[in-house]
Parts: C-alpha cells; structure tokens; sequence
C-alpha cells in the first residue's frame, strides 16, 4: 500500500495499474460521484452545462465542506455536441452551439446524508458564462487601437485550466481560441487572456490584459516577500515561455475583491532558463533591442526589423503579442509549459512541460524552479527537473497539478488520442491521475491513483478545504468518435445513454489521519 498524508486526512491506496477500460477507475476503498456531465441543466433558468470540462474550483459556502459552488472550465467541443462537421466547415447554428458549450459554469453541489455528492439545481447562483458574456477589459491594452478600441469584449472561451485568487475569485484560461473566434467572425485580439469571474457575483466579469495574451494554460498566484502579488502562468505551445506577473501594489487582505484592481498593473516577466533570470517584457526593453540597426529576429518570431517595429508601438501592443515579444527579450522556448503550482510546503514553483516532439521530448517532465532567497517577487531563480516522464516514472505528458496541503503533488496526464496505445505511449494505456510527494521517502516516486475512460484525459482536480473530497474532470471521453452511432465511449454509462459526456466527478474515501 501506497500511503500520502495531507495535514487533514491520511490515505493509502493500492496503485492502480494503467488500463484501457472504458471507465473512470479508482483505489479500492475510493467512490466518485457525477455532480454534473455535459448537457445536463443546471439551473431553474434551464442553462445546460458545457462541454470539455477542464478545471475545477471549489468554493465553500457558510464555510462548508459538504455544499459549496464550483466552477468548472469549458475548453472545447466535439461531436457529441455539434454533430458531424460537413467538409470541415460549421455551419452557423453549429458555431453558435459551440459559442454557448463553451466557456465555464457556476453550479452548486452538496454531499447528501447517504454521502453522495450532487448537483443543486435550484441554487440561486448556478449560471453558465459563455462566448455569448460580456467582458470588460482593464489594463494597458484596454480602449488600445490594437483591440479596435474596444473596453469590452464578446464572450470567453476555449478555458482550459485556472487558478483561485487571494480574494477569492477565479481566474480562467483562454487557451487555443483563434479558430472559434476566426469562425465566429470575433476579433482575434479579444481572446487569449486571462479572465477573472467571481462565482457569487454575476455580475463581476474581466479580461486582464496585463497578464498578457498568449495560449494561456493556468495561473498559479502567489505573495512576494514584500506582500505584492505574483502570477506564474504558462503559454502551451511548442517552443514557448514560462511567465510571471508581478503587481506594482501590494495585497491588502482587508480589501476583499477590490484586491483585482492590483492585475491591471505591473510587470509581466519570462523566464530565461540560462542566465536563471526573469527578465521584464515592456515596451521600453523591447523597443531598445528591435531600435538597433544589427537587429536580426530570433528563431520563432517571424518578420523583418521594421516589420517588427511597426508590430510593437506601446506597452499595448507588447501584452498582447507577448510571445514574440519575450523571444525577442531572451525568454527560453520550452517544451508546452502548462499547470505551474506553488508548492505550500516549501515554495518552490513546480511547472508540467506536456511534451515537445519537436526536440524529441517525448513523455515531457516536472520543472522546479528555486526562486532566490525564496521570494517569488526575485528576478533570479534557478531549477531543477524534478521527474522526467517515461518508463521509469510511470506516466507520460503531465498536464495539470494540484498540491495537496503536504506537498504531496497530484499530476494528470495528458496523452493525446492520437498517440495513446501506439509506439513508445503503448504501456502507459488511458490517461491517469498520479500522486507524486514532493519531499520524504517517496519523493519524485509516481503512483497512479485513477485511470481515465477510453480517450478522454482527467483535467482540473481540486481539493475541498477538508481535503475529504477531491474534484476532477473527466475530459472528451469518446472523442476519436467520427460516427454517432459507434461511439468509442459510452462514459457515464447513464442507463439509455447514446453519448458519451465529459463531465466533473467527486472522488470520496479519503480517511481522517
Ligand atoms: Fe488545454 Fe494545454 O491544455
Ligand atoms: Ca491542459
Ligand atoms: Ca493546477
Ligand atoms: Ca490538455
């Protein structure tokens, strides 16, 4: 047996072996709940839940471990939601679905006296956030000429992972959006940011356009040493960067959700991995570079000097093309930066780098990196790889992180269909979920705790306060699926069922320690 201990329970589980069932597969002595799948209504105005469920946050009300809202990301579509796609083209109602199936939901779930978690329909505060809501824009790009002057934006989508704020918000993701806004005819530039949703008020929706605009995966926020607030955020592409935000205020805990005002602005840094430095990414660095006349563009960015002096005119235009921007600065391409978390034992910022097979990375690995003097607002840090995947560890492609409250890491992993059962991803089967400590006897040691349905990966777990249940996603399940009538999956297996739907499930049988 397999023992973790968080500070509220102790567990230990018999490591599941991978496996292809088509089934969401647990320790014994462990159960889930389906709190919510996609289609399912979650509220008495009769909005339906999204599809591609990806992070989750948890948020107790009246202090409560056993009812509470949870937000719950909305990444993508697929068939089981648009239908077939006739030559590659969607027609309008299909683009106007995907608009609305996207984004997050706001639900309110509690545990029954049986000890079975669910979905409360009639709550008061359940509600969908879709490519439909309107946004408001703060920070440098704000009103700029490159969002076409706008200060507010249609809608948000493609949210893949998150992050809690200290002000009890969340922050969501807007990841791989260009083809959905290309298709809604939607400006380009209004998407690839991180928004910030309050779930007890609907009212409360903003894009932040001083984290920067890029692939976003997560935001992982944390404290300075001098009390200001940091973001550690990661760009999922090939080849890109690691970033933090730094606020040029201070948090003042007694401020509450005024707190946000401190995201409009401060300092957006990449790290380069070399020199151990985070170096500033403004308008005043970039341009000194591109203004001198040996100027030649780095691998990665494309365009000639000038081009590149018309692209970068103000601090407006450099949030919202930061990948180029950052290469320019020395930023250090890497391999699909995603979940970056902050560990809560020690401080150190634990980063999942999916894969790159371009650089013949081909199971990805933990990168952690050692701010200096332990202080997250240092601009000098250096990093370890904390465990590479493969043979050897047991998992391929992390993706998302969560930290239990003793360090202990949970990792998801994120195969993707195309290459799941084939070649050298052969042994590692569906997706998992793995428990990794990050300090003790069992340090850098990976054990599986949950196998996912056919082709679906597990997104999004999050821990009650109690850390009694545990919160996951069961992502695109069935999704090789070209045919309605032959599904690959049939997850849920909700009796007469013809689809199968991504959805959150709640995990219990975590023991008091
Ligand atoms: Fe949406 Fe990078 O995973
Ligand atoms: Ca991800
Ligand atoms: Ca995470
Ligand atoms: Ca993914």
């Amino acid at each position: 047996l397999f023992g973790f201990k968080t500070n509220k329970v102790s567990g230990y589980f018999e490591p599941i072996q991978a496996s292809k069932e088509d089934q969401l597969l647990l320790p014994k002595g462990y159960r889930y709940d389906v709190v919510a799948a996609f289609d399912d209504v979650i509220n008495a105005a009769g909005e339906k839940f999204g599809q591609g469920s990806d992070y989750n946050a948890y948020f107790p009300i009246d202090g409560s471990n056993t009812r509470g809202l949870l937000v719950n990301n909305h990444e993508y579509t697929n068939i089981f939601a648009l239908g077939p796609v006739k030559d590659g083209k969607k027609s309008k109602e299909q683009t106007d679905k995907d608009l609305y199936y996207q984004g997050m939901s706001v639900i309110e779930v509690f545990q029954d006296d049986k000890g079975t978690w669910k979905m409360d329909t009639t709550s008061k505060h359940a509600r969908r956030i879709n490519g439909f809501t309107k946004f408001e824009f703060t920070g440098p790009a704000k009103g700029s000429a490159i969002l076409k002057n706008a200060s507010t934006a249609q809608g948000t989508f493609a949210n893949c992972s998150g992050g809690v704020t200290l002000w009890n918000t969340v922050l969501s993701c807007e990841e791989n959006f260009s083809e959905l806004a290309t298709e809604a005819g939607l400006p380009l530039t209004h998407y690839g940011w991180v928004v910030e949703i309050d779930p007890f008020d609907g009212s409360f929706l903003k894009k932040h356009t001083a984290l920067g605009r890029f692939n976003h995966e997560n935001t992982a926020m944390g404290l300075t040493a001098d009390g200001r607030v940091v973001v550690y955020m990661g760009d999922d592409k090939k080849d890109a960067c690691v970033y933090k935000f730094v606020t040029k205020g201070k948090y003042v805990p007694a401020s509450g959700r005024q707190n946000s005002e401190l995201l409009a602005d401060g300092t957006l840094y990449v790290a380069n991995l070399k020199s151990g430095k985070w170096v500033a990414v403004t308008y005043e660095a970039l341009s000194k570079v591109i203004g001198d006349a040996k100027f030649k563009a780095p691998a990665g960015v494309k365009g000639t000097r000038e081009e590149l002096q018309r692209m970068f005119q103000s601090q407006a235009d450099v949030v919202t093309n930061v990948h180029e921007a950052a290469l320019i600065l020395g930023g250090t391409p890497t391999d699909r930066p995603e979940d970056v978390e902050i560990s809560p034992f020690d401080n150190t910022v634990f980063i999942s780098h999916t894969n790159n097979d371009n650089h013949g990375n081909i199971h990805g690995h933990i990168t952690r990196i050692f701010e200096k003097g332990n202080d997250l607002g240092a601009t000098e840090f250096d990093f370890e790889i904390f465990i590479a995947g493969g043979r050897q560890s047991g998992f391929s492609s992390p993706d998302n992180l969560a930290f239990d409250s003793n360090g202990n890491l949970w990792v998801v992993t994120d195969i993707s269909t195309s290459s799941m059962h084939k070649g050298v991803h052969t042994s590692f089967m569906n997706n998992g979920l793995f428990v990794v400590p990050t300090h003790g006897a069992a340090k850098a040691q990976a054990m599986q705790f949950a196998s996912a349905p056919t082709d679906a990966e597990l997104t999004g777990p999050f821990f009650t306060p109690d850390e009694r249940t545990l919160f996951l996603s069961v992502q695109h399940p069935g999704e090789n699926t070209t045919d309605l009538a032959k599904p690959t999956s049939l997850w849920p297996h909700r009796q007469g069922d013809t689809k199968a739907r991504c959805g959150v499930v709640a995990i219990s049988g975590f023991k008091l320690g």
